[in-house]
C-alpha cells in the first residue's frame, strides 16, 4: 500500500466510467494541482486534492513525497510487433538511398526479410531479445503493450510466435495482449495462388490458435500488393467465429474501402490511415472504431503523417501507437511519440496524451 503525497500535478483525472474521449473532447485533459494518490492491491485507490487528505485512513501506507512532480497515466502502446529476430539495418541505408518501402519489399525485403530471419531462431532467443526490449519500454513510461505475431506467414512460425508472446504475457510486469497477425504478407511460394494462402489462415492457423488459446486479436494488412477486401474480409470473419476481435492495418499507402469494411466488421481499431477518403471518415464517425496513428513509422518511412484533425473533427476517437518493428519503426519509446504528435500531427499535448492514455487503452 502506498501513498503519494504533494503531486505537483496529477493529470487525467476522470470518473471510472469514463473509457474513451471522442473528438473534440480529446481537447480536454482534467488535472488536480497539489494532489494526493493512494494505491491498494497494485490498483489506483483513491486521490484528491492534498487539503482533502485524511492522514489516519492511511497511517499504514508507506508515504512517497512527490514534491515538484507531476504524475499521470502510463503510456499504453496498442500496436507493435515487438516479437522479431533481427533488425533490418540494410533496409534503412536503402532508404537512405532513396527506395520506398515497396521497393524495398519487392526485393524480397520489408515483412518477408523478417519472415526469413524469424525462421531460424528458438522460441527461447525470441522470448529473450522480446523481454530486453519490453523492459526498455516499461523504463520509459510503458505500462500496457499489445503484440503480434505475422512475421512468421507459416503455421509452425505464427504458432512459434504466439507461443512466445503467451510466454511474454506470463513473464510481464505489465498487462500484454495478443494479436494473430498471419495475414501480413503473402509468402513467396504463394505468389500466383494466394488465395491458398488464406485457405491456410482460416483452415489450419485459426484452429491451431483456438485450441491453444493464442490470440486476442486478430489482424491483416489490407493493402494494394498485399491482403485485399474480400481476402481480410474473410480472415476477419473467421476470426470472430472464434471470438478474435478485428485490429486491423488499413490505408498505409490507398484507401479502397477497407476502413468501412472494417468498421462493418466491428473493429475495434483501424490502425495506420495515413491515406483517409472523406468515406472513410464518413464510416468512421458512426461508430465506435478507434482510429489508431503510427507517427513513428511515418517518420521513419517518410510517408504522411495520418491527418488526425480530419479524424477529430468529426469526433472520432483518436490513439497513438509506435508500431515498433524491426523496419519501418524501430523505436517504441512513446516519449518520442508524444513529441511527433504534437510536432509533426499538430496535436496539442491534451490530445496527444488522451490518444496515448485513455484511448490507447481504449483500443487493446
Ligand atoms: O505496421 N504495414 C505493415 N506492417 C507493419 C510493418 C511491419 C514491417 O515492416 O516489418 C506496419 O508498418
Ligand atoms: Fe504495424
Amino acid at each position: 500500500m502506498k501513498l503519494f503525497i504533494n503531486i505537483k500535478t496529477l493529470w487525467q483525472v476522470r470518473p471510472a466510467s469514463t473509457n474513451i474521449v471522442f473528438g473534440k473532447k480529446m481537447d480536454e485533459l482534467p488535472f488536480i494541482h497539489n494532489a494526493y494518490l493512494s494505491v491498494k492491491d497494485g490498483k489506483i485507490e483513491s486521490f484528491g486534492e492534498m487539503n482533502h487528505l485524511s492522514k489516519e485512513r492511511f497511517e499504514h501506507y508507506e508515504t512517497i513525497d512527490a514534491q515538484g512532480k507531476m504524475m499521470l497515466p502510463t503510456w499504453v502502446d496498442s500496436h507493435t510487433h515487438l516479437v522479431f529476430a533481427d533488425w533490418r539495418n540494410t533496409e534503412f541505408e536503402d532508404r537512405i538511398k532513396g527506395l520506398s518501402y515497396q521497393e524495398i519489399a519487392a526485393r524480397g525485403g520489408g515483412i518477408l526479410n523478417s519472415a526469413q530471419k524469424l525462421s531460424t531462431a528458438t522460441e527461447d532467443q525470441l522470448f529473450d531479445d522480446a523481454m530486453l526490449r519490453l523492459n526498455r519500454l516499461i523504463a520509459l513510461g510503458t505500462g500496457a503493450i499489445e503484440i503480434k505475431s505475422g512475421y512468421g506467414l507459416s503455421t509452425a512460425a505464427e504458432l512459434k510466435m504466439l507461443r512466445v508472446i503467451k510466454r511474454i504475457k506470463k513473464a510481464s510486469q505489465i498487462p500484454v495482449k495478443s494479436t494473430f497477425l498471419g495475414a501480413h504478407a503473402f509468402p513467396r511460394q504463394f505468389i500466383g495462388q494466394e488465395n491458398e494462402y488464406v485457405d491456410l489462415i482460416v483452415d489450419e492457423m485459426l484452429p491451431a490458435i483456438k485450441a491453444e488459446g493464442l490470440a486476442d486479436y486478430i489482424d491483416a494488412f489490407c493493402e494494394i500488393g498485399y491482403f485485399n477486401l474480400e481476402q481480410t474480409k474473410r480472415i476477419l470473419e473467421a476470426g470472430a467465429n472464434i471470438g478474435l476481435k478485428p485490429k486491423v492495418h488499413v490505408n498505409q499507402f490507398n484507401a479502397f474501402g477497407a476502413v468501412e469494411m472494417c468498421v462493418n466488421q466491428n473493429a475495434i481499431s483501424v490502425d495506420h490511415l495515413e491515406e483517409l477518403s472523406d468515406a472513410d471518415i464518413a464510416s468512421l464517425s458512426t461508430s465506435s472504431t478507434i482510429a489508431v496513428a503510427l507517427p513513428g513509422c511515418s517518420f521513419f518511412l517518410g510517408i504522411p503523417y495520418t491527418p488526425v484533425h480530419r479524424l477529430m473533427d468529426a469526433d472520432i476517437a483518436v490513439a497513438i501507437a509506435s508500431d515498433f518493428n524491426p523496419g519501418s519503426a524501430p523505436d517504441g519509446n512513446m516519449n518520442f511519440l508524444l513529441s511527433l504528435a504534437c510536432i509533426k500531427m499538430k496535436m496539442t499535448p491534451a490530445q496527444a496524451i488522451n490518444a496515448m492514455t485513455l484511448n490507447a487503452a481504449a483500443a487493446v
